[in-house]
């Protein structure tokens, strides 16, 4: 391993969408970094294509084995722990046990390795606003804030609210950022199968505040170093972000060029409050005050995206039509004769070991 000039930020997850956002942001900071993550052939490439940083080592360490973490710690003498290693909806449906390992077991070991190696270096944790659960938005519930109850809906929430409850329990310095739906301007190739089936069954006017990764990143960066001990600080972007599922489909496909591409989906139900997504909007003013990183508005966002995709929007036009016909064959309602939304009943069709 590169001998780092100082004391590093350990940040696990580092080759996922924050964990990487998250790495250039330590890096523009000047804090050196051992990221860590999975040994996967995909996660050793990302991290040989960046560019050659004599402050930035990687360590390969499955999280889920307590020796694994441990060593992981004890080599790397973190000044402060960034931990976003975990498995994210839809990935946690398919295999639950896997899941649990990595976002409870494994956030459990990263503790218990910190507490006994690396004591006085702070546990940035990185948590969701699905340990809130199903949010109805005709109830008038209010913003999201770190008092509101946990309450989760599924398993992933189950897991996230449980591995707070690990980190919150330890005696060595911590702090919790609970995040929103987190949105990056990077086109890829456009969804996989089950990402696309679990989109389609959100109620497309169930509220949702969204949040571009860089800001997630900058978040987390600050978070290492501000005065936010023992905060549980939630983590969305402007109020540009504040809106319902629908708007994230419709702004995405317009802004690719391809409007239309994807049908509408299915409304809430206003008098079932368990078939809503464990999504609200927020109230980030405590975490914006003591972190500043919200810089990214939604328009902002879009444009990005338009501008990064260019002319290939004239061929991605063409898309759309067929991307529309497959996607209404595809519905997860498709056949079901339901006129309002329920994801749980939804993910349960397609992942019975998830409700199980
Ligand atoms: N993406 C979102 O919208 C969102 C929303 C709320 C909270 N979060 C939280 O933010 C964090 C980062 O999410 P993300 O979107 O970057 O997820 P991601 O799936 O892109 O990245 C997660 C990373 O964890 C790694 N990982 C999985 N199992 C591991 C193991 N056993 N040992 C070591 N590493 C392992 C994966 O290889 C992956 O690189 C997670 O804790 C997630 O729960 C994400």
């Amino acid at each position: 391993m590169t001998l780092l000039s100082e004391a590093p930020v350990l940040v696990t997850g580092a080759c996922g969408l924050v964990g990487r956002a998250t790495v250039t942001a330590l890096r523009a900071r000047g804090l050196p970094v051992v990221a860590t993550d999975l040994g996967s052939r995909a996660n050793r490439e990302h991290a040989a294509s960046l560019p050659a940083d004599r402050d930035l080592a990687w360590r390969w360490a499955d999280l889920t084995s307590p020796e694994q973490a441990r060593g992981l710690v004890k080599a790397s003498a973190p000044r402060a722990v960034v931990h976003l290693a975990a498995v994210i909806p839809p990935a946690c449906y398919a295999s639950p046990g896997v899941a649990e390992a990595v976002n409870v077991g494994g956030t459990r070991n990263l503790t218990e390795a910190v507490v006994d190696h690396a004591p006085q270096a702070r546990f940035v944790h990185a948590s969701s606003v699905a340990v809130h659960g199903s949010r109805n938005p005709h109830r008038g519930l209010g913003l999201l804030g770190p008092d509101t109850p946990l309450a989760p809906s599924d398993l992933y929430g189950r897991h996230k609210a449980a591995a707070e409850e690990v980190v919150r329990a330890i005696a060595t310095p911590w702090v919790v950022l609970r995040l929103g739906g987190v949105m990056t301007t990077e086109v890829s190739g456009g969804n996989d199968a089950d990402t696309s089936y679990f989109s389609a069954s959100l109620p497309d006017d169930g509220r949702i505040q969204t949040v571009d990764v860089r800001d997630v990143a900058r978040a987390f960066a600050a978070a290492v170093d501000a005065d936010v001990v023992g905060e549980i600080l939630m983590i969305g972007g402007d109020e540009s972000h504040r809106l319902v599922q629908r708007d994230i489909a419709t702004g995405y496909t317009a802004a690719l060029g391809m409007d239309g591409a994807v049908p509408p989906g299915l409304p809430g139900d206003p008098d079932d409050d368990t078939t809503w997504f464990a999504t609200d909007w927020m109230d980030t003013t405590r975490a914006q005050e003591a972190l500043g990183f919200q810089q990214v508005s939604w328009p902002r966002l879009l444009e990005e995206v338009r501008e990064q995709v260019g002319w290939k929007r004239y061929l991605l036009r063409l898309v759309g039509p067929p991307m529309h016909a497959l996607a209404v064959r595809r519905s997860p309602y498709a056949g079901t004769g339901r006129t309002h939304a329920d994801p749980w009943g939804a993910v349960e069709r397609r992942w019975p070991a998830a409700t199980s």
